[in-house]
């Protein structure tokens, strides 16, 4: 079984150009994003095309989102959220070696694929709409160091300190997140901006 998302043509407005369409963006993000992307907590795309009606992308499918999870359980124990961090860390790791940037990483873009009582719960990054693509630095240092020029973007509740004072810097999202893990804080989000 796939999900499948689903850009529908007669979104555009009459005469308005591709470019102009923010949800065409979106979709457009994610797909480059996702065509680029290989690693095993990132989610797959197993096809992307258009029909005459509609752009689409097919992707694996999950259980559910991290954030429907939380909210059914509230705060994960100290090791299942070291587990899941570890995960994204290593997704996230691999989305900035290709000069990736998610932007809006948040439990809802967090997509559960499995839970096994042995490997415990399996995550993969989703919803690359909010992406960027930056040139990445061949200077030596720490593979997450990215130097960030747009950063009025995402969900403002998940929002790496960085982000809302309006420096340029290191970017720490997934702290907010860890944060968030074991603080139950998913209901108090409130959706993207940009
Ligand atoms: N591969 C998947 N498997 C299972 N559920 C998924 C998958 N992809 C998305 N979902 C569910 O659909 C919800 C919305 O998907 P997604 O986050 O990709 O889109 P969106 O936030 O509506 O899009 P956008 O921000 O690009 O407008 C997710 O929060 C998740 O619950
Ligand atoms: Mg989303």
């Amino acid at each position: 079984m796939f999900a499948v998302k689903v850009f529908n043509k007669s979104s555009f407005a009459r005469g308005a150009e591709e470019g102009q369409c923010p949800k065409y963006v979106h979709f457009t993000r994610e797909k480059e994003a996702l065509e680029c992307l290989c690693h095993e907590s990132i989610v797959k795309a197993v096809e992307v095309g258009e029909t005459e009606l509609h752009h689409f992308i097919v992707m694996e499918l999950g259980r559910e989102d991290l954030g429907a999870l939380l909210r059914c359980r509230g705060a994960l124990r100290e090791e299942e959220a070291q587990h899941i961090f570890r995960q994204l860390l290593s997704g996230v790791g691999h989305m900035h070696s290709r000069g990736i940037l998610h932007r809006d990483l948040k439990p809802e873009n967090i997509i559960v694929v499995d839970e096994t009582p042995t490997a415990g719960i399996s995550v993969k990054i989703s919803d690359f709409g909010h992406s960027k693509k930056v040139k990445v630095s061949a200077a030596p240092g720490p593979p997450l160091m990215m130097h960030v020029h747009s950063l009025h973007v995402g969900t403002d509740f998940y929002a790496a300190p960085e982000q809302t004072d309006g420096r340029k810097g290191r970017f720490l999202q997934s702290g907010s997140l860890l944060a968030l893990l074991v603080d139950r804080g998913a209901a108090r989000a409130s959706g993207p901006r940009e």
